[in-house]
């Protein structure tokens, strides 16, 4: 140390880029609620998790694979990767696993984006897509949604520019619930010009119930180059093992290949998300009770008059008015935790994960004792 002067020593430098970067906030966790507020029973509904729990085949297969743990995993999650080539008949060159579907977009970012490029990305939405550009330094270009937060592929287009490198479609969409039809995703994508690569976040596909919905599959079928990503933290009941993929046509798989890390993904997590591909009875029973839940979440509310969006996914925008900071730290005193709308602009919002019927019942008597 330089004891010599007065001035500040010296400090290193983090990249500019980090000036734009804030940590990710999570929900808050169960343990925390626990401590500070003194509850026993919390109700967490705030990180649109699969309150039935994890799929069994997986927890047992992450059993049966304690054994070997003193191997690496297998680099390339082949066996993952082997079911689902026989679900989606693709061939294996045309997936790539990763830590979550968080990685995949970290991945994306270190493959495609140079400083200054644009990637382009509906608001509000989920916040990695925009992590990701600014550590890579490019920039992010929003665009709004239209009424009722639907998707405008006018909108969306007339936001390219020469810098334009990347479009995030997030659908269902991660605020909102609301996403992208398919005769306006082939519109969009028949439009935009080929230097543009096009990402369909399909974290929620499993919820959707609108038979205008497109995951995305079928146009990578088809030869469009479109990357759909996909998570197992959601219907499986996996977010506590870190298990993503990605699909689309293998060109792009070949990319990011070459920014991944050798064992990106752990042994549990391969034997765990392999096993609960095929636990049909668990996502059957998680989607039922999904689509029971919104339609409980929806009547309660209505009950209440308080106005929600319609939702394709596993969670509702709910419009609580100018007492929403309020509620929502007189929920969390009563140990129910929910998602507060502010980080995505929107104060007067929370975002309330479906739960079981019970979790769902105890936050709508909450919310009837606090409007
Ligand atoms: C829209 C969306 N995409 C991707 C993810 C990432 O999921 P994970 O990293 O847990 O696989 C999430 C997680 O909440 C999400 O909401």
């Amino acid at each position: 140390m330089n004891n010599n002067s007065n001035t500040e020593p010296e400090q290193v430098k983090p990249r500019r880029a980090l000036e734009q970067l804030k940590p990710y906030t999570a929900g808050k966790p169960i343990w925390e609620v626990q401590r500070e507020y003194g509850v026993e029973r919390v109700v967490k509904l705030a990180s649109n998790e699969n309150s039935l729990g994890p799929s069994p085949k997986a927890v047992k297969a992450m059993q049966e694979a304690l054994t070997e743990l003193h191997r690496y995993p297998d680099e390339r999650s082949s066996g993952l990767i082997s079911e689902l080539v026989r679900q989606y008949d693709l061939s294996d060159n045309q997936f790539i696993v990763t830590n979550g579907g968080d990685e995949l977009i970290m991945l994306i970012s270190q493959a495609y984006l140079e400083e200054g490029d644009e990637i382009i990305v509906p608001e509000p939405t989920f916040s990695e897509y925009a992590f990701g550009a600014h550590l890579m330094s490019g920039a992010v270009v929003k665009v709004p949604f239209d009424e009722k937060y639907s998707y405008n592929a006018d909108s969306l287009l007339a936001a390219v520019t020469g810098k334009t490198k990347l479009l995030y479609l997030c659908s269902p969409n991660n605020p909102t619930g609301t996403y992208l039809p398919e005769p306006e995703l082939r519109r969009l994508l028949d439009r935009l010009p080929a230097r543009v690569l096009v990402v369909i976040d399909t974290a929620y596909r499993h919820y959707a119930t609108a038979s205008d919905y497109s995951d995305g599959v079928e146009l990578i079928r088809e030869g469009y180059p479109l990357l759909a990503l996909n998570t197992f933290s959601k219907i499986y009941g996996l977010a506590g093992i870190r298990v993503g993929f990605g699909i689309a046509p293998e060109s792009l798989i070949t990319t990011l290949l070459k920014v991944k890390e050798p064992f990106n993904v752990n042994a549990l997590a391969q034997a765990g998300a392999k096993a609960a591909l095929t636990d049909y009875e668990h996502i059957e029973a998680s989607r039922a009770m999904n689509e029971a839940g919104r339609e409980q979440l929806y009547s309660g509310l209505r009950e209440l008059n308080i106005s929600y969006t319609e939702s394709m996914a596993n969670y509702v925008l709910v419009e609580l008015g100018a007492d929403t900071d309020r509620i929502y730290n007189q929920l969390l005193e009563r140990g129910i935790i929910i998602r507060a709308a502010k980080g995505w602009g929107l104060h007067q919002h929370v975002r309330i994960s479906v739960g079981t019927e019970e979790e769902n019942q105890i936050l709508l008597e909450a919310l009837a004792e606090l409007i």
